[in-house]
């Protein structure tokens, strides 16, 4: 078995032979050629983030622990960005107010980035196209803020879907306003297998304070920030945009052991006693895991991104 790391993108697969095993991050939808010829030559294919996201594939989910660390950092980062305390606090030199912080997507990433905010002093408010949240928002000091018309599909697995032109408006509109009031904005909108929505328009940015702070962490698929650019720092109207995707990376140990772990879990339940590789495909996470197997696309998961029947 080759397990790799980083996301398997266009690798050469010449010297693979059929019935070899890849495990991997895969992007089905950035990937399919490649996916397609890793299928039509027999290999199988381990996606690592097409792991279902269920309570009893939780240890093995490596979406939720790179986000889980990405949240986190996000709101350090921006903390140490912002010229401004993010605490309320009584100084000789008169009251300093605290930081307002608005975080869109309450996901992983984003429910991270609500707790450690409110750890770190601020106020925070929160948007979000699923109302499942909104109690985990509360519970976690947020406040969240409710836009109506959401489109939610029960189908689509916990995750959000596309909305209507009529409620993004409305969304993007109600976004200002809060934008225009936060110190630093924290945006983790996506959805999968799309590009990611855009919910801070070039007015937003034009209308915030100087020194506000936006790290984008949807930057790699698209951004949420019509500005961003992904994989870089920039400045708008003395806004900073950072459109930084590897927080994990600088969190290389606690990231590298939650990855290691999870990859872990999920090889114990894929072996046998003698540690043979054996994919019981009644498993629904083996089965969801498999993109692809014995020449066939196997996962619901990949076949639903790649509009396969
Ligand atoms: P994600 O990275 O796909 O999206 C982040 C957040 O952005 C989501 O909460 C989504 O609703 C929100 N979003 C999308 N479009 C938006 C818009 N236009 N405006 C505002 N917010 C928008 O999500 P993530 O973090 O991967 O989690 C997806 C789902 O999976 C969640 O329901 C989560 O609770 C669930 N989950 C379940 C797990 C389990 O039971 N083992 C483990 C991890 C996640």
């Amino acid at each position: 078995m080759l397990l790799s790391v980083n996301p398997l993108v266009d690798e050469d697969i010449s010297a693979f032979r059929e019935g070899q095993v890849l495990c991997s991050v895969l992007n089905p939808t950035e990937n399919s050629q490649w996916l397609d010829s890793v299928r039509a030559k027999g290999l199988t294919l381990l996606a690592l983030d097409l792991v279902p996201r269920t309570t009893r594939a939780q240890s093995m989910d490596i979406l939720s622990s790179m986000a889980t660390v990405a949240g986190y950092k996000a709101v350090l980062d921006a903390a140490a960005r912002l010229p401004r305390f993010f605490p309320m606090f009584m100084s000789a030199a008169g009251t300093i107010k605290p930081a307002r912080v608005l975080i869109l997507g309450a996901g992983v990433a984003g429910l991270q980035a609500i707790a450690v905010a409110r750890k770190l002093g601020a106020v925070v408010e929160v948007f979000d196209v699923r109302s499942a949240v909104k109690e985990e928002v509360k519970s976690l000091g947020g406040r969240f803020i409710e836009v109506e018309g959401a489109k939610e599909d029960v189908a689509a697995g916990g995750y959000a879907v596309e909305q209507s032109e009529e409620f993004k408006k409305k969304q993007q509109e109600l976004i200002q306003q809060r934008a225009i009031a936060a110190d630093v904005v924290i945006s983790t909108a996506q959805i999968p297998g799309r590009k990611a929505p855009v919910l801070i328009l070039k007015e937003t940015v034009n209308a915030m304070k100087p020194g506000s702070v936006i790290v984008d962490l949807a930057a790699s698929s698209g951004g949420n920030c019509e500005l961003t650019s992904n994989g870089n720092n920039i400045v708008v109207n003395s806004v900073s945009i950072i459109g930084k995707t590897d927080y994990p990376s600088d969190m290389s140990s606690d990231a590298s052991k939650m990855f290691g772990s999870n990859v872990i879990n999920l090889l114990k339940i894929m072996v046998d006693k003698e540690g043979n590789l054996a994919l019981n495909l009644d498993d629904d996470i083996i089965k969801g895991t498999i993109a692809v197997h014995h020449k066939e696309y196997v996962g619901q998961r990949v076949k639903q991104l790649l509009n396969i029947n």
